[in-house]
């Protein structure tokens, strides 16, 4: 009997300290809309972690960079990936980005957020001084194929040259560069098949993983 009575307070006391302690550690969000928004990602003070904090506003899911704002387009938990929107141009007649003020797409470092090496990038606009880069700036490079079929970018057909590059590597983990200097404007796409007509390409979009928490 005693021992029976033992062995149940363990039980319950074993019970109730799993479940507080799941309860805190990984409370996840309530829904953005119809977007599920997994464990670590958080909404609020109340769920999630806070070092993964994204935003829902009127059900629709933003991420913050350091200086602007993307909305976030898909939630991939099981690879932890994001997709974000980047920016289009200012306006239907000049090859600049309307990011192109805050320097383009720049993550916090100190976050556990990265650009995966998943996304083709396709910058327009830009200046010489990019012939010195390793980026492809050839006549054939898949920039041309793109400005030259697409509407959204036509400002950019004659803009002087265009460069085209895959992410990956230190200088691409957190940024995304845009300035006058050197490109004006940029797309980007995820998991790009440069084989593919351009009228079957996806949506532009730019890949985020987030860091396994702990
Ligand atoms: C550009 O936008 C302006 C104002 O929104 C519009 O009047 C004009 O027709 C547009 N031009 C082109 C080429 O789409
Ligand atoms: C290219 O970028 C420069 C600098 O941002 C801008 O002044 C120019 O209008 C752009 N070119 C075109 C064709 O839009
Ligand atoms: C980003 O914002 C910081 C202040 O929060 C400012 O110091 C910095 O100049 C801004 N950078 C750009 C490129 O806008
Ligand atoms: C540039 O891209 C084009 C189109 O994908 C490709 O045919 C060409 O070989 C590339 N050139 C260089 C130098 O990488
Ligand atoms: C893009 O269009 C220009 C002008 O029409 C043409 O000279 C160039 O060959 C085209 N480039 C590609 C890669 O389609
Ligand atoms: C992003 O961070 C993860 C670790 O969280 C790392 O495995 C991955 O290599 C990083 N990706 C890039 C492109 O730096």
């Amino acid at each position: 009997m005693e021992a029976t009575h033992k062995l149940f307070i363990f039980t319950f006391a074993a019970l109730v300290l799993i479940l507080t302690s799941s309860a805190q550690q990984q409370q996840q969000c309530s829904d953005c809309g119809n977007t599920a928004v997994p464990y670590p990602l958080s909404t609020a003070p109340t769920c999630g972690d806070q070092s993964y904090k994204i935003r829902c506003d009127a059900g629709r899911l933003l991420f913050d960079t350091v200086n602007n704002t993307y909305p976030i387009t898909s939630v991939n938990p099981t690879n932890q990936r994001l997709v974000i929107k980047p920016a289009t141009l200012s306006s239907n007649d000049t090859c600049v980005t309307s990011d192109i003020v805050y320097e383009g797409i720049q993550l916090s470092s100190s976050l556990p957020f990265n650009i995966t090496s998943s996304n083709t990038i396709l910058y327009l606009n830009c200046t010489e001084t990019l012939l010195q880069s390793p980026l492809n700036c050839t006549s054939a490079s898949l920039c041309h194929v793109y400005a030259n079929q697409t509407d959204s970018v036509a400002p950019c057909r004659d803009a002087g040259l265009c460069c085209t590059f895959r992410t990956g590597g230190s200088s691409t983990e957190h940024r995304i560069r845009v300035r006058e200097a050197g490109c004006s404007a940029y797309t980007s796409f995820v998991n790009l098949d440069p084989n593919l007509p351009v009228d079957r390409w996806p949506e532009p979009g730019l890949e985020i993983q987030w860091a396994l928490s702990g």
